[in-house]
């Protein structure tokens, strides 16, 4: 993972005499005015707002560096960050909500002028103001949210929303507050790659044995970037799939262990994208094959303990030669249970 190199990281251990001149350094330098611009760039209590107070700072003093769109180069962004959305920022793991001497984020733009480790660099425009250092602090001891409240200014999903219409949507930065949202329902959001923030995986990991229909449908917010769904073990029903049968581009859907059935399947006739669809554990059968044998796409069917029955899969075989359509349990097939390994995370 993200190799740790912070000040904190290199000089935990050593208790010299120089790391307490940086601290004392540091300290003397940058913590007072960062506390005096605090009051005067925000009253006690008052929020820091992502969008207009922090995403301009890295947008204007990180993105040369740390963008995951970097047109004029083929580059990667600077040690794999991409600090230009808010996806981007989340996987970094340059984040401790709540505490910002924690977080590398900060820490990378705390330290003294001298230091090798300033984030900018300080032949490329660094440091920060004072003010600006003092809102990044105040932002991520504030829990560094991304938008400003719970599901405020999210406005409702469209009644008429359906797959023509969001595939029709282009596939722009995600909508951040939907996606804060959605987190605040217990979904864990994610983007697909580093160099792929458009595209989000969405998963119900620890919580989804209290996931309903009611929660899932929200997904619909960031609907034109859902590549990936995972509702393993959720409490998914077949009229919860109506709203999964909206996401236009989604690949991968996992719907193991879920009490769907054949009517929730046919919902998902729209799915002209759907590569991989794992139905491990659910009472579907038969009947279901010719509408999966419409999707020229799949790639991977996982029907184990399922009521498919291996004459019915000989026939889906026929129309999806290509298809990989397990019906027996194997290492393979079985691997998405274990969610504990990150190698099973995307791979389903
Ligand atoms: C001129 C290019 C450049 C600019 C501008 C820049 N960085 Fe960096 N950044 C780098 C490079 C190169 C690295 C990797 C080497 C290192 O860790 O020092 C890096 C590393 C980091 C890391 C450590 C990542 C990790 O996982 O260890 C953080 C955090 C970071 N930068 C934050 C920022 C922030 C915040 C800004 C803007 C305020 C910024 N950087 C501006 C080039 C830049």
């Amino acid at each position: 993972m993200r190799k740790h190199h912070s000040l904190y990281g290199g000089t935990r251990d050593i208790v010299s005499p120089f790391f307490c001149t940086k601290i004392l350094f540091m300290s003397s330098k940058f913590f007072f005015p960062a506390l005096w611009f605090l009051s005067v760039v925000a009253a006690p209590g008052q929020e820091i707002d992502y969008k207009k107070q922090i995403a301009p700072i890295l947008s204007s003093k990180c993105n040369s560096c740390h963008t995951a769109k970097k047109k004029e180069t083929d580059k990667k962004p600077k040690a794999g960050l991409a600090l230009d959305t808010p996806g981007g920022i989340r996987a970094g793991g340059v984040l401790e909500p709540g505490d910002a001497s924690s977080s590398e984020l900060y820490v990378r733009v705390s330290l003294p002028k001298t230091d090798d480790e300033l984030m900018p660099p300080t032949d490329d425009g660094g440091p920060l103001s004072a003010k600006e250092i003092a809102l990044i602090k105040k932002w991520i001891d504030d829990g560094a949210r991304f938008s400003s409240g719970s599901g405020q200014g999210i406005g409702s999903i469209p009644a008429d929303l359906d797959v023509a219409k969001v595939m029709a949507m282009p596939m722009r930065e995600p909508n951040a507050d939907g996606v804060v949202h959605l987190e605040g329902l217990g979904a864990t959001v994610s983007q697909l790659a580093v160099n792929l923030p458009q595209q989000l995986v969405v998963e119900w990991i620890s919580t989804y044995h209290k996931t309903t229909d009611k929660e899932i449908e929200q997904i619909l917010h960031i609907a034109p970037n859902v590549v990936e769904v995972d509702l393993s073990r959720t409490k998914v029903t077949d009229d919860g799939l109506k709203h999964i049968g909206k996401l236009a581009r989604l690949t991968h859907l996992n719907l193991s262990r879920t009490q769907i059935t054949d009517k929730g399947i046919a919902h998902l006739s729209g799915l002209r994208y759907l590569e991989n669809l794992n139905l491990y554990g659910t009472e579907v059968t038969d009947a279901i094959l010719p509408v999966l044998a419409k999707h020229r796409k799949l790639k991977a069917v996982y029907a184990w303990k399922t009521k498919i029955t291996p004459d019915g899969l000989s026939q889906l075989r026929k129309a999806l030669p290509d298809a990989k359509l397990v019906l027996e349990t194997d290492a393979k097939s079985n691997r998405y249970d274990n969610l504990d390994n990150p190698d099973n995370k995307f791979d389903f």
